[in-house]
């Protein structure tokens, strides 16, 4: 394996010039060696089935058109209170189930989503707060397909120094909620769903080895959510609805993975006949089959479930490697790549040896009691929140606090004053 040098662009193949860097005085070192070391997996799906035939009635289009183009049968679709924050909850608690790991452990929880239901506050303090996950920090992640992989090596590369011992990240996506259903061209792709992994910190060798991440602003008007920020938004684009240039948008798609791929293995010091399984981004079936020949390897080495979900964004690596694991294809020592890529543009590739350290079986009473004490956690966190809730409102109320939002009204320009004061008449 090699050595970390911590290089978020790794995909690049010279060395950073370290001589513009500003000089440490004391070189920082880690305390020891660390790893970083998958050890809990969870997902959480829709239960709303739709199939290629259903969308027949919403656009013009055929499932044989949809099957042969894309290899998509069918696609989750959310409910109204299905979201992000509560997909991502459900399928982190499963993680944690899986791990034997109490939420007040986790140090670090990364969301990795473009369709959150707010801007702020994040769906990872959301889901902290949910999962009563007290002592940890919590952010979302922008790099769509390619965020959870991005995730991944941020938390890992924070276990590996030595800084926090215990990481959640989670893909969200409710997709549904941000396409164009008239849009034939993007509507068939998409579908929702959330994937979670938990890593963890141990002595023992292997776990994440290493990733490249890159990213390409240049291609960003190929495919993207314009939201609140937008200020000139162009012609045939409609705000927070999803556009895409799928024709270049493969093109990319095709020569990032095989590229990616290559440059990850070469960085982690393996070649791709010491691959057992890579796990990429859930788009389209031919985007697969054509980096399988690229690479010249069978199409078989690469996972694909994208028949049953469509494309689920950030979520389709993490749902991708649950089920590649609970069908038996990921087994102890395997090397494994996971590959995103995606709007920004942006794409990762991260090698893994999968799950060395002992696996934690979910059996036994031992494992019934911190079973109940997770549970014990998720209510406490519960009534810990209306609690926090409570006190300030109390505390408002008590210190005699001015109305909602009178401080926003007082430091407004003076035209939104004039506005309000001709509300009010
Ligand atoms: N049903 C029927 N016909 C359709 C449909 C549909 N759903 N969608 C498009 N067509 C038509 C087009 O209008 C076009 O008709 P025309 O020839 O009369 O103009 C024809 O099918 C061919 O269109 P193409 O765009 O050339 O079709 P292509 O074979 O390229 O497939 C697709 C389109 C599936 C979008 C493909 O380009 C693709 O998968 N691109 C990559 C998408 C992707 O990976 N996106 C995710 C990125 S990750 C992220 O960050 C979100």
């Amino acid at each position: 394996m090699a050595a970390n040098d911590g290089r978020l662009n790794g995909n690049r193949a010279q060395p950073p010039d370290r001589s513009e860097r500003p000089h440490a005085t004391h070189a920082w070192q880690p305390r020891h060696t660390r790893y970083a070391h998958l050890t809990g997996w969870g997902i959480r799906l829709p239960e709303r089935i739709v199939t290629n035939a259903e969308l027949e009635a919403v656009v013009e289009t055929t499932d044989d058109w949809i099957r042969t183009r894309t290899g998509i049968q069918e696609r989750r679709i959310a409910n109204d209170r299905e979201t992000v924050t509560l997909m991502g909850f459900e399928a982190a608690r499963a993680a944690l189930n899986r791990a034997n790991v109490l939420p007040s452990a986790i140090d670090l929880i990364i969301v990795a989503t473009s369709t959150p239901e707010d801007i702020y506050p994040s769906s990872a303090s959301k889901i902290q707060d949910l999962l009563g996950a007290t002592q940890a920090g919590a952010f979302d992640l922008s790099a769509a397909c390619s965020g959870f992989v991005y995730g991944l090596n941020m938390a890992a590369q924070a276990i590996r120094s030595g800084s926090i011992n215990t990481a959640l990240v989670i893909g969200s996506e409710v997709n549904s909620r941000v396409l164009d259903w008239t849009d034939r061209s993007t509507c068939v792709l998409f579908g929702d769903g959330a994937g979670a992994v938990l890593l963890e910190g141990s002595d023992q060798a292997g776990g994440f080895m290493d990733a490249v991440l890159g990213s390409d602003g240049s291609g960003a008007e190929l495919l993207g959510i314009p939201t609140i920020g937008t200020t000139n938004l162009p012609e045939g684009r409609q705000m927070h609805k999803l556009h895409m240039d799928g024709r270049e948008v493969f093109r990319f798609a095709v020569h990032i993975i095989t590229e990616s791929v290559r440059q990850v293995l070469d960085k982690a010091g393996l070649s791709l006949a010491d691959v057992d399984l890579i796990v990429p981004h859930q788009a389209n079936q031919r985007i697969l089959s054509a980096a399988a020949r690229n690479l010249n390897v069978s199409e078989a080495l690469f996972y694909s479930n994208v028949h049953r979900y469509g494309n689920t964004s950030a979520a389709s690596i993490p749902i991708a490697l649950y089920e590649a694991e609970r069908e038996g294809r990921l087994k102890p020592n395997d090397n494994v790549i996971v590959v995103g890529f995606g709007g920004g543009l942006t794409w990762a590739a991260a090698a893994l040896q999968w799950q060395s350290v002992q696996e934690r079986a979910p059996k036994g009473l031992a494992y019934r009691l911190s079973q109940g004490r997770r549970e014990l956690q998720y209510i406490t966190a519960f009534w810990r929140a209306r609690a926090l809730k409570t006190y300030r409102r109390l505390e408002a109320a008590l210190r005699g606090s001015p109305a909602k939002h009178a401080n926003l009204r007082e430091s407004a320009p003076a035209k939104g004053k004039e506005e309000s004061a001709r509300d009010k008449r």
